[in-house]
């Protein structure tokens, strides 16, 4: 490697993390998106060899094929495209990923971004109890030197007891709550420790340059 890197703040980046409540029409169908975590746990892309496989349910990736998952995607592009990417004219989402998660007692996500993905997000179809329920950690880049005890955890995160980093934001998850983030920021889940039920639905975005308008080519 001859080349060098110099390491800038994300002072320069302007990141925010944007967070707001689901419309009453979403709201109406949050039981069947748990109802679909449910049933498609464990059957879909990426459930037993990915960064979530151990997390109580898991759907998999590519968790398009529900009429419930699009009504909650159209409502999720359209708050990124007008409240998120403002500073994009005619920004165009594509979704390349979704999938569904809940998590129990012992589950945990370290440290992580979604790179190369562009935006991300976490929606929360049911959480039992926001006083309790773990929140979504924006946090820094996890350089080793924080260290957590995850050997109550599941097998393949247990490697990953220093993939941590400082909280930034700390974000307690409530029933029907969206928060939108650049795909780059690192987040984490630390090890749930009381039982509460908490559902969620993450997903990737991109802009979509096969659709785009005609001016940007
Ligand atoms: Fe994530």
């Amino acid at each position: 490697m001859d080349g060098t890197y110099n390491f800038i703040p994300d002072l320069s980046t302007n990141t925010k993390v944007y967070t707001t409540d689901a419309p009453q029409q979403i709201m109406d169908i949050n039981h069947h998106l748990v109802n679909y975590i449910l049933d498609m746990d464990g059957k879909g892309q990426g459930v037993h060899d990915t960064i979530n496989a151990g997390v109580s349910k898991f759907t998999g990736w590519k968790s398009f094929d529900s009429s419930h998952m699009q009504h909650l995607l159209d409502w999720i592009g359209y708050e990124i495209t007008n409240n998120f990417m403002t500073q994009i004219k005619d920004f165009l989402p594509v979704f390349s990923q979704v999938w569904g998660m809940e998590y129990n007692v012992n589950d945990v996500t370290p440290a992580h971004s979604h790179e190369p993905a562009l935006v991300s997000f976490t929606y929360y179809p049911y959480i039992e109890n926001p006083e309790i329920a773990q929140p979504l950690e924006i946090c820094t880049f996890p350089d080793g030197s924080i260290e957590m005890d995850l050997s109550m955890c599941a097998d393949h995160v247990q490697e990953k007891t220093h993939q941590w980093g400082k909280t930034m934001l700390s974000i307690p998850p409530h029933t029907g709550q969206l928060v939108v983030f650049p795909a780059y920021c690192f987040h984490q889940v630390k090890p749930v420790t009381v039982k509460t039920d908490r559902y969620c639905i993450a997903g990737n975005i991109h802009h979509d340059f096969e659709n785009q308008p005609p001016h940007w080519d």
